[in-house]
């Protein structure tokens, strides 16, 4: 056993050397680096202190407040007074954001995926939990269990006041989309009924790669899991985690918006939560084509596959026709290729307009990756 030192990009962890869980089978996924695979004690049981469980928050994004986001929140033991917030229908379908590692990603990214839902309908929750995820990776990792068991007793509480689970859906970002699994799984121990829909955007690889179905997302976990791989071999993982996966551009490296600023790590993980957006509001133009094999979807070699099989990647992909998708983008927002993503050649399209003229995408994603940055360091 030996104490290992990773730095990747900003993400800096201590683990040590890992003993491998048992029910693997490699062949599932096709060739992966294997970035931290696994970590000792990640699935060991922890407590978390009655006092301290105050630090569980779900906040409900308040009525008319599209343009100014203003937020209530509401702790672990108040979790059956959102039904009486004003900004919650129970009538309506609810979404709920569920964020990753030190949950940067909460604050800079659910607001604007809020926004978007809110406009589609739904009941918009956030789930913060800081307190357990500003912390070394692995003991992050760890909590996600015991978050989401507190969380799924949040939501059967809700339920008790009249939260119907077929209209409530959940997004989960990076670790966000294990802790996701832990609630659904959790919460049909509570309740007996399934949660509708899981969005899984690229699920945390990092601790989990080698787990089994009952510790990381998996399409048991809901009545629909729907998964977007886009780094999978870094800090995504390369499983088919979801009743349907799509592995973005081969699931593992995005394309850069800009020739000078390469898509590397971050960049290519955190595209799921762009993809996602986009597609909430580019509904059936995300088309990706089914594959036999991950390493085919890696190798984008599913095009000539008979009879042509196609999903869409949004909130109306087809449930009857489950398995593994490759799908092409574009390099740039809203990303997506419609039926040119379905032609043979599509990855000429997806890079033919990267180049000089995207100064002002540029502009933006330094931007992002800066505030980015900012947010993490700020945490350590
Ligand atoms: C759920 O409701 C019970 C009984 O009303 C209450 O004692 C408990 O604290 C609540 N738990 C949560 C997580 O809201
Ligand atoms: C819950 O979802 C799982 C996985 O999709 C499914 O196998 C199971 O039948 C569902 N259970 C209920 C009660 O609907
Ligand atoms: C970065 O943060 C600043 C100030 O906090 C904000 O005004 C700006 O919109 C952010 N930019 C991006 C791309 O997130």
């Amino acid at each position: 056993m030996g104490m290992c030192f990773f730095k990747v990009g900003f993400l800096v962890v201590n683990y040590l050397v890992p003993i491998f869980a048992v029910n693997y089978d490699a062949s599932m996924e096709g060739f992966s680096l294997d970035f931290l695979p696994d970590c000792t004690g990640v699935t060991e049981p922890v407590s978390i202190e009655p006092e301290s469980l105050k630090s569980i928050f779900i906040l409900v994004m308040d009525p008319d407040s599209i343009s100014k986001a203003t937020w209530t929140r509401y702790d672990y033991y108040h979790a059956a007074d959102i039904a009486k917030n004003p900004g919650f229908d129970l009538e309506k379908k609810t979404f709920m954001f569920v964020p990753g590692y030190v949950e940067f990603l909460a604050a800079f990214l659910g607001w604007s995926m809020a926004e978007i839902y809110k406009k589609l309908g739904y009941n918009v929750l956030i789930l913060e939990t800081k307190e357990f995820t500003a912390m070394g990776y692995p003991t992050a990792a760890r909590y996600t269990r015991r978050i989401g068991f507190h969380v799924a007793e949040m939501l059967a509480n809700l339920t008790s006041v009249g939260l119907d689970p077929k209209k409530l859906e959940l997004v989960g970002l990076s670790l966000g989309g294990h802790t996701m699994s832990f609630i659904a799984k959790n919460y049909r121990q509570l309740t007996g009924r399934n949660i509708s829909l899981l969005v899984g955007l690229d699920p945390a690889g990092p601790c989990f790669r080698h787990l089994g179905p009952d510790q990381r997302l998996d399409s048991t976990d809901a009545d629909f899991v729907l998964n977007i791989a886009t780094n999978i071999n870094e800090y995504g993982m390369s499983a088919n985690l979801g009743h349907v996966t799509f592995y973005v551009n081969g699931g593992e490296y995005q394309p850069r918006e800009a020739w000078w600023l390469p898509c590397s790590l971050e960049c290519s993980h955190v595209r799921s939560f762009f993809l996602w957006l986009s597609a909430l509001q580019n509904p059936h133009n995300f088309i990706g084509i089914q594959c036999d094999t991950i390493q085919q979807a890696r190798n984008n070699d599913c095009y000539d596959r008979t009879p042509t099989v196609t999903n869409t990647m949004d909130l109306y992909t087809d449930r009857t026709k489950p398995g593994i998708y490759y799908l092409a983008t574009f390099n740039k927002f809203p990303y997506y290729l419609g039926l040119r993503g379905i032609e043979k050649n599509n990855k000429g399209i997806s890079r033919q307009k990267t180049g000089f003229s995207n100064a002002e995408s540029y502009v933006e994603s330094a931007a992002k990756i800066y505030n980015m940055t900012k947010f993490l360091l700020q945490f350590k």
